[in-house]
């Protein structure tokens, strides 16, 4: 996009507020890897959640809860959002960011690796948003499909990773794992979906069958 453009769409849709900034500054005071989503990939989430009329949401990779704050704030003051996370600072630091967010009641961080942690949450989940180690996203991704309701959302950031997944040249272990996500949503006859070229590339698929 142009960047005039770019500009004028965040401005006007995605514009962070102060606590939102105070979180970012945070990540960077603390050390935390600057991967975060951006605010213009947060606001389309935030728009397909409110359209699937999102109440209880798992993100894998919780990092320092940027993108939790806004995946919970849009949510119904009931909702819940479910929040993995290795990481014991990057816990830290989430849960210090969705206090300072006022989001604590409507946020778990569970704390323990992506796999384990997916195999015992229980369905059913309106959306599920995938953005921890890339690797493994075959596997999350099979364990998404479980949780999801049939309407249910779901998300894979970093569904381009730099380009990575074109170059056929390249066959490090995060690009095999992207690709393996992208096939499989692509070809599953239980999901409609497409990649949006947001930042490093979203992908967005819904779970229309059982
Ligand atoms: N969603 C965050 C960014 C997540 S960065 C945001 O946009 O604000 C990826 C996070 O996943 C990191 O914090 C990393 O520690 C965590 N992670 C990586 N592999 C993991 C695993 N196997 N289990 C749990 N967390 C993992
Ligand atoms: C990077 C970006 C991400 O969104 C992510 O989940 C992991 C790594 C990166 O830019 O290195
Ligand atoms: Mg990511």
């Amino acid at each position: 996009m142009d960047e005039r453009v770019a500009a004028y769409v965040q401005h006007l849709f995605a514009r962070e507020d102060s606590v939102l900034q105070a979180i970012r500054a945070r990540h960077t005071h603390e050390g935390l890897p600057d991967i975060a989503i951006s605010p213009e990939e947060a606001q389309l989430i935030a728009v397909l959640l409110h359209a699937v009329g999102a109440r209880r949401v798992l993100e894998v990779g919780t990092l320092g809860g940027y993108s939790g704050v806004w995946i919970a704030r849009a949510l119904p003051r009931e909702g819940k959002l479910y929040t993995i996370e290795h990481d014991p600072e990057h816990v830290r630091v989430a849960r210090e960011s969705f206090a300072a967010a006022g989001v604590e009641d409507r946020v778990d961080v569970l704390m323990g690796d992506a796999g384990d942690v997916m195999a015992r949450v229980e369905p059913p989940m309106d959306a599920v948003f995938l953005d921890a180690d890339k690797p493994p996203l075959g596997e999350y991704y099979r364990a998404a499909m479980r949780l999801l309701r049939v309407g249910g959302l779901l998300l894979v950031d970093n569904a381009l990773l730099g380009h990575r997944v074109v170059d056929p040249a390249d066959g490090g272990d995060d690009v095999v794992g992207v690709r393996a996500v992208n096939t499989l949503a692509a070809t599953d006859p239980r999901v409609v979906a497409t990649i949006v070229p947001v930042r490093d590339g979203l992908l967005i698929g819904v779970k229309v069958a059982d």
